[in-house]
């Protein structure tokens, strides 16, 4: 038997329908748009192209882009200059600096400096405590995404063994902590991790973010599993090709065979995080006025 497809780009899409629809509500209780700003420096040509979606997406959505477009030679007094102008404009609720940085930047200096009230990324660490003890904050797109996917599929987590393959800051840390938060029990496994196979074959549910391509095969999945993908690897071009495919951290061939439910790669996680991006963003925005968050954001 297949496994069920899940589908990130209708979630997403539906998620952002939402989000337009509360951002047209927003702008009318607070008197402006809900204000996103992206603040890409160098010419790094996939975030050119991450900064590009980011920018349609939130005007799409009824909120207003400020985008910021700064030279791979910019100092770190410029672009903490230029924080420090967004943590202080009333008309930016959310602020996004597209990572990597030029590697003369640190990153977590420049992460450091955004207010943590403005962090739609969640990556701040004052969000990543936050996150860890319960506290209201931020939390960083991809899993947050991940976590509605989940919910929509699967609706009570209580008691379901999770496997978490991967332990980013970015993704694998704050996924397991969300999905403890969601009753889930949950391993992070990595790199070092003894016999994955059979740590990977008690799971539920699957997350794999390790940027492997293709590192978890269809006899590592438990029969009827839900497995959410977050990897895009882009392998080598096959002859006569000038681009390769781009595949998960998942043989979905194999997979798809034994889970229960799959995400596709492209057409999976992928497309949920702009969506939930701009979610944040439009939560930031009710804060920031002092409105109530609306319940189904
Ligand atoms: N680069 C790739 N993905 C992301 C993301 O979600 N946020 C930021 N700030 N940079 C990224």
């Amino acid at each position: 038997m297949s496994a069920q497809l899940i589908d990130g780009k209708a979630f997403a899409e539906g998620l952002r329908k939402k989000v337009g629809t509360i951002a047209a509500s927003f702008e009318v209780a607070a008197g402006r748009k809900a204000g996103l700003a992206v603040v890409l420096v160098g010419e790094d040509p996939a975030s050119q192209v991450y900064v590009r979606s980011k920018h349609k997406a939130t005007v799409d959505s009824g909120m207003k882009s400020f985008e910021h477009r700064l030279p791979a030679d910019t100092d770190e007094a410029t672009l903490l200059a230029l924080v420090d102008q967004l943590n202080n404009d009333p008309a930016v609720d959310g602020i996004l600096c597209q990572l990597p940085l030029p590697g003369h930047l640190d990153e977590q200096t420049v992460i450091s400096a955004i207010s943590p009230d403005k962090d739609v990324d969640g990556f701040h660490i004052i969000n990543a405590g936050r996150l860890s003890v319960g506290q209201e904050g931020f939390v960083p797109c991809t899993p947050l995404g991940c976590l509605m996917l989940l919910k929509d599929r699967l609706g009570d987590l209580s008691g379901l063994e999770a496997v978490v393959v991967g332990r980013s800051n970015i993704v694998g840390k704050p996924m397991a902590q969300l999905l403890t938060d969601a009753n889930a029990t949950v391993t992070i496994a990595h790199s070092r991790t003894k016999d994955l196979p059979d740590v990977v074959r008690r799971a539920d549910i699957v997350v794999a973010a390790v940027g492997r391509p293709e590192m978890v095969k269809g006899d590592w999945i438990k029969p009827g599993a839900t497995v959410i993908d977050v990897g895009i690897n882009r392998l080598d071009p096959e002859p006569g090709k000038d681009k390769g495919r781009l595949v998960g951290d998942v043989d979905f061939t194999s997979a798809r065979e034994v889970a229960g439910a799959i995400t596709p790669v492209p057409g999976g996680v992928g497309p949920m995080t702009i969506a939930v991006l701009l979610r944040n963003a439009l939560v930031a925005a009710h804060r920031n006025e002092g409105l109530a968050v609306p319940a189904d954001l």
